[in-house]
This record gives C-alpha cells, structure tokens and sequence, in this order.
C-alpha cells in the first residue's frame, strides 16, 4: 500500500466507522454465529501475493463484522463500558501512524512528557491527593499501564520488593526467600478476577476477606486477618481496596483499610477501575475518602472516560518505590540527564516498550472538556436511574442493592431460576446484552448503561424487550404442569402470575 491507497483506504475505514456508529442500533448487539464461524471461512494460510485494499474491505464487511459484537451499542448493557469516541480513535491513529516506542525519554519527548502533562490533567480533575502527582514538589506521578490488571500487579510486585528491602534494613541475615514465603497480600471476596490473578502471577499467597452484607471490606475484618496471620508468623504486605466492584459495584471502606495498612506498612493500592472516574464530579468523591493513605491508585480511562482501550490510568506516591524494584539498565537505553523532572516510565511498567497513549488521551480532555466528561458520567448515572425507575414499576421484579453508578442489579421475585431463564432468553435473542451477578447469594441479572450514545429512549427500549421476555416466561410457566416444574422458584412465580391476573 503506497501513501495514495493509504488515504484511500484510509477515508473509507474512517466513513465506514462512522457509518458503524451512526447505524449501530439497527444491529444485534450480539452476533448471530456459531463457534468457528471464522475459522471455517477464512483460508488456512496467509495470501502470498499482496491483495487490493478494495478486497480486503469486502472480506472485512462480509466475513469479519458480522462475528463482531456490538460493544458499542446502546442495547450493550453487560460488564462495565469499554471506552471510545472519535477523539480517542483519531488519537489511536495519530499514535499508529507515527509509530513511535517510548523506551527513554529520548525516544521520543512528546511520548514521555505528554503523558506526564495528561497524567497531572487528570490526576487533578480526579481530585487525587497532590502528592500523586508529577507537578507536586515531591517523588509522585502518574504512568498508563496497559490495563487495571497490570496496574494490581506492578503494585503487588513493587510491595513486595519494598516489604523485603525494609526487612532486610533492619536485620540483613534473613533470608529472601523465606521472606518471600511470608508475604500476604489481601482484598474482599468481591474484588475483580485480575486482583486474584495479580497474587497468582506475583507468587504472593492473597486473602479474599468475607465483605459485609453490602459488598464491603470493612476495617475490622481487614485487622483481625492482619493479626491472624502474624500470630503465625505471616507478613501482611499488600492490600487492594476496591472502590467500584465488578459484581455490584460496592466501594470498600478506604477510610477504615487505610490507617491499618500505613500502621502495618502494607503497600494499599486502590482498584478504581470502573466508578473512579465518577471522581472527576466532586459529589461522587466522598466514595473515595481514605485515598490519602493509599501509596497506588487506578482507574481505566478506557472504561467510562471515553478512551479507547487501552489506557488505565494509574498514580504512585513515591515513583522511586517502582524504580527500585524494576530498574534494569543496559548501555542502549541511557538517557539524557534532565534538570526537570521527568519520570522514566520504563520502570514504572512491566514490558520495555510503550505506544505513545497518552495522544488519545489527550485528544479525549481536549474535545470533551472536563465538563463534557463529567456531563457524560452523570448522564450514565442519571439513565442508569430511569432504568431503576422502571423496572421497580414492575411488581415481578426486585431491585438489589440500590443501584450504584451506571449499573442496575435485579432479579425477578420468583427467584434465581427464573431470573437465569430470563437472562438465558434476552442473550439467546441477542437483541439486549447483559451478564449475570451475585448478591447476598441470589442471582441478579446486572444491567449497565454502557453506550456513549445511550437516550432515554434507547434504555426504554431495552426495558420494553426485558419487559417482553418476561412477560413470555410467566405465561410459559403456568403452562408447564406442576410435575415439570422443578423448583419452587417456579411455583413462587406462578402464584404471582395467578395473582396479577
Ligand atoms: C473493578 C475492576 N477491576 C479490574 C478490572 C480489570 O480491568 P482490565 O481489563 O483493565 O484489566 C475490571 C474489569 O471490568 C473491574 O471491573
């Protein structure tokens, strides 16, 4: 492809996307195609000659698009958002078209101070404690990471590192590993699979403490583990607090979770993933209070800040802490010696090199405008609520807990099974898409306002098709005979149906 087909090409990908956008509600959210769909269709190796771009469009629109969900859609209800907007996509662009890898500052400028300026933007806009920050007078800053996973554990492997350097300060004979085999790391039973996974990876043994009835870690639970394991002899040495949880979006206490980890020297980090850009509001930032004593926060601008994945922004309060557990130099990476401040992000990550993302970011704070932004927060919030709305009109259904954010939890007053059925059905139909969560042991469907587009109108239609299946269920199940009906959720929903008629 030479630069003239390039901006042929390049035209129609932009007017084939906007075309997407402009048209996504008359798609089904989920695809309608079967395992291998793909696998069959396309040939087995790669062409040997190259092929016209023409051709390649025509493959894409006729064989890759239809296998690709609609994440983007209004009816898109499941999970939490998955961010983008034509900003973020033009600042993907921008960064793939100059190709640059920001390994050293020298490597590129714009890549490394860009991201610091982005990082200082938002960090601000967040209403994050100054010391997280690059522009404060001390050791701070913010860095993207690639996800909220790897923001858990480079903060798990960093508290490690800096639980054992403190150890061995004050008694250098112990030995590393034995150390090692000490370690504690701890979140709620409600934390995010990557929490787990970061404990799994970093080969740290991890607490999930039981949250109270609301999803909640408390302090009182968090001290008794912390002093479970040191009567054997365990080291507490990381904490994940989850403001925001995947299930049902409940906050920990940080409050409470902070001054027992500064007391036991445990590294807090704070998953922010979803809700922690709800903080750019200032009424939503009592959810955050307590992140003074946190030494690591994150929150993915690619979920509800409108950027395309992946950008998850993620601040330290000491840079140093990173640099000390993963600087590893070679003669081909030095760098200029700089008066200025400025971080060198390759010890703040995991993998050496790194995209220039903080363009999308950019371009996302540029066009929008914090109160773009924060208007387009409030408005999830403010539709997540009319849904609330509608669906407690509706007598078969139980709202649990009280919605948070742009998520609704609610299951149908006939129980789990039923509930399951119905959302089994809505998916099969692919019209609306929503996943399943738990609370307090029961099965509720979780429904979130996902779409950057999303109306009133489009959440209504989404409850109308909800409204309709479950209307279809109920009549199903006073059909069925008594013995066919397996449990006494079903029974419970029949003498419901009975008593409406
Ligand atoms: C609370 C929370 N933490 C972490 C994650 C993982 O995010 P990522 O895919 O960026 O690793 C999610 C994803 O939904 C989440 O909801």
């Amino acid at each position: 492809m030479d630069s003239q087909q390039f901006r042929e090409c390049g035209k129609a990908a932009i007017d084939l996307l906007a075309d997407y956008v402009d048209n996504i509600r008359n798609r089904d959210v989920l695809p309608d195609v079967q395992p291998g769909y793909l696998l069959k269709s396309l040939p087995e190796n790669a062409p040997e000659n190259p092929e016209d771009w023409k051709n390649v469009f025509k493959d894409f629109t006729d064989t890759i698009l239809p296998g690709v969900t609609s994440w983007q859609s209004p009816r898109f209800h499941a999970y939490y958002p998955t961010g983008t907007s034509f900003p973020s996509v033009i600042g993907s662009l921008l960064s793939d078209g100059l190709g640059v890898v920001g390994l050293t500052w020298m490597a590129s400028p714009a890549c490394t101070e860009l991201e610091v300026v982005t990082m200082n933007w938002l960090g601000k806009m967040l209403g994050l404690p100054e010391e997280f920050l690059n522009c404060s007078s001390g050791p701070g800053g913010g860095i993207i990471q690639g996800s909220a996973s790897e923001a858990t554990l480079v903060g798990l492997l960093v508290a490690k590192n800096k639980t054992i350097r403190r150890l061995k300060e004050t008694n250098p004979s112990l030995d590393e590993d034995v150390i090692k085999s000490k370690l504690m790391a701890y979140s709620s039973d409600q934390c995010n699979s990557s929490v787990e996974k970061a404990g799994v990876l970093g080969s740290m043994k991890m607490r999930l403490l039981k949250s109270d009835s609301n999803g909640r870690l408390r302090g009182e639970t968090l001290k008794k583990a912390f002093e479970e394991d040191k009567a054997q002899g365990l080291i507490p040495c990381y904490v994940v607090a989850n403001l925001g949880t995947t299930g049902t979006c409940a906050f920990d206490a940080l409050d409470e979770l902070g001054p027992l980890c500064q007391e036991e020297k445990a590294w807090l980090h704070v998953d922010a993933a979803y809700a922690g850009s709800a903080f750019i509001c200032p009424e939503y930032r009592h959810l955050m209070n307590g992140v003074e004593y946190a030494d690591s926060f994150d929150v993915n601008a690619h979920k509800w800040l409108l950027v395309n994945f992946d950008c998850s922004a993620m601040w330290v309060k000491n840079g140093y802490d990173l640099i000390n557990a993963f600087d590893v130099q070679r003669i081909y990476l030095d760098d200029i010696k700089s008066e200025i401040k400025i971080p060198d992000y390759r010890h703040w990550q995991m993998p050496l090199g790194r995209r220039f993302r903080a363009l999308k970011l950019w371009m996302v704070m540029k066009m929008y405008g914090a109160e773009g932004l924060r208007s387009h927060i409030r408005n999830h919030i403010a539709l997540a609520q009319h849904f609330a709305k509608l669906v407690k009109k509706d007598k078969r259904f139980i709202i649990e807990p009280e919605p948070a954010m742009g998520l609704v939890c609610f299951r149908l007053e006939g129980g789990d099974n039923i509930t399951k059925q119905l959302l089994d059905n809505l998916n099969e139909k692919k019209k609306v898409f929503m996943v399943a969560g738990k609370y307090r042991n029961r099965f509720v469907i979780r429904f979130v306002v996902c779409s950057r587009i999303t109306t009133t109108e489009d959440i209504e239609f989404s409850w109308n098709i909800i409204k309709e299946e479950t209307d279809l269920i109920c009549t199903e199940n006073i059909h069925m005979k008594p013995q066919t009906i397996p449990t006494i959720d079903h029974l419970e929903t029949i003498s419901l149906n009975e008593k409406s008629k």
